[in-house]
């Protein structure tokens, strides 16, 4: 699949994001052929560069971001096509001589009028880019012509706000225009969530409250949030990391199966099983809040939060968030989903472990079945991409002792392709228009109704509960499982 004539015009172009994800995405798409030999790429920001400047600052994005290796002809062509637009989002001669740019290109370069903008801005000024492309005859183009707005989460800050923004984006893009992105569905091992449920008979029959005791979803995080203290603070992890890629995954993992692979029919089971979501009644046991202290990682000492640069001494933004959620229908009635996310926690990684109930009975008597654990599929996000099995198997010996062993599938000894990068997929999923990866604006404004009752409990009671840095999190969050009888896997 390889996207047709078109352009894509970055707003917020010096912003980390861009650098580090959205220019080296381009260009590897480039590298393996993906877009058309007329692509453009072109930059607005408020800052005194020309082309040749903007085109420098991607080269050296992509010499250190980038997958593929760096092949001097696909940069050349790519190089072509780019343009840098000066200006502040409120400045009509800046959309003006956007407008310009985007008609020179479609003359130079053939982009045939096609064109995404990308929304890599704060979301308060969504309102105000999204005016100025319509004012200036941006948004729609002519017959046979595309525009598309891909915009960057934070999608809102509670469902009101996300209301709103939604509005304000469908007044000048139609719903179909309109690509949110959440960057963990680019990802393989997400997309390979509904492969594994539905492209096999051996999962479904045990996917269900007859057999699974609980589902527990941890994206960790070893990273700190340095560097990035005015967009985090005040937001924080639950905002940040569960409303979006963690209900996602709580979605695939949960949902019926889609009548087919296409955005409608993903999202209307997406939708039910979001609808479905019911927080516990008494949040003050089933939800926690953590903030990282001082403490060492990779034998490294590291500062706690308060002590990060530009985060107020005060702030009560949590670094670490857990909550137990139900799922109110026929197939999961009474199985909790564990959802977890933090920062400074004891490594990277992101796992979805389906735990199984116990053996109802065990024949083997006397010996010891202490070690033997429950059974647990887990699918390996990252970094360690794959799927893990785990099973009680016979220690050798003349005992019958069982103990716990794993099977495990890796992508890396079992394909040689390798994966591309989210963003890669999903931008080159907005150039052919194939919305399947991006969710709705009603899943959007659903996680936040799932999620706004936590926050608003959390700002009225007491204080996020510190945790040393390089630790798996505050003693809440075990207590959490614990009086459930349950407890956290350490990945
Ligand atoms: C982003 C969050 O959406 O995901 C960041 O805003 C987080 O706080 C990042 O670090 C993690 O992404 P990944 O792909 O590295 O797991």
């Amino acid at each position: 699949r390889i996207a047709g004539p078109s352009g894509l015009v970055i707003f917020g172009v010096t912003g980390d994001l861009s650098r580090k994800k959205l220019m080296p995405a381009v260009y590897d798409l480039a590298n393996r052929g993906l877009l058309p030999p007329g692509f453009s790429l072109v930059g607005f920001a408020r800052r005194d560069w020309e082309h040749e400047d903007f085109a420098q600052v991607v080269h050296d994005a992509v010499r250190e971001h980038a997958r593929t290796p760096f092949r001097e002809e696909v940069w050349q062509q790519l190089a072509e096509g780019m343009r840098f637009v000066p200006g502040v989002f409120d400045d009509d001669a800046a959309f003006q001589r956007l407008r310009s740019t985007v008609e020179e290109l479609d003359k130079s370069r053939g982009t045939g009028g096609n064109f995404a903008f990308y929304l890599s801005v704060p979301p308060k000024f969504f309102p105000t880019v999204v005016a100025q492309l319509k004012r200036h005859g941006l948004s729609s183009g002519e017959t046979g012509q595309w525009r598309r707005a891909v915009i960057e989460k934070p999608f809102g800050h509670d469902l009101a706000s996300a209301r709103e923004l939604n509005q304000v984006v469908h007044e000048v893009f139609r719903p179909s225009e309109v690509f949110r992105i959440d960057h963990y569905l680019g990802k393989e091992t997400v997309q390979n969530i509904l492969a594994l449920r539905f492209a096999n008979t051996m999962f479904e029959p045990l996917w269900n409250r007859s057999y699974v005791d609980h589902v527990q979803i941890t994206m960790a995080e070893d990273i700190g949030i340095g560097g990035r203290a005015g967009y985090y603070d005040g937001i924080g992890s639950a905002r940040d990391v569960i409303q979006n890629h963690l209900l996602q995954l709580l979605a695939l993992t949960a949902m019926e199966e889609p009548a087919s692979f296409h955005a409608k029919a993903l999202v209307t089971e997406k939708l039910k099983v979001l609808n479905a979501v019911r927080l516990p009644a008494d949040l003050a046991t089933h939800t926690v809040r953590g903030q990282y202290a001082a403490g060492w990682q990779g034998g490294r000492k590291v500062p706690g939060y308060l002590d990060e640069e530009g985060i107020d001494s005060e702030s009560t933004t949590d670094t670490f968030a857990a909550v137990k959620l139900e799922i109110d229908n026929r197939r999961w009635a009474g199985v909790p989903f564990y959802l977890r996310t933090g920062k400074r926690l004891g490594r990277r990684v992101t796992e979805i472990a389906v735990v199984f109930q116990r053996a109802p009975h065990s024949p083997f008597g006397t010996t010891d079945t202490q070690e033997l654990g429950q059974n647990a599929l887990v699918i390996r996000v990252q970094p360690d991409e794959g799927v893990t099995i785990r099973f009680g198997s016979k220690v050798p010996g003349t005992q019958m002792e069982i103990r716990d062993v794993t099977m495990d599938f890796a992508y890396g000894e079992s394909f040689t392709e390798s994966s591309p990068e989210a963003y890669e997929r999903l931008i080159l999923d907005v150039l052919l228009g194939d919305a399947n990866l991006f969710p709705r604006h009603q899943e959007v404004e659903r996680s936040w109704e799932i999620l706004d009752p936590v926050e608003e409990h959390w700002a009225r009671y007491g204080r996020p509960e510190q945790y040393p840095a390089g630790t798996w999190g505050p003693r809440a969050a075990d207590e959490m499982l614990a009086r459930d009888g349950r407890s956290w896997r350490r990945p």
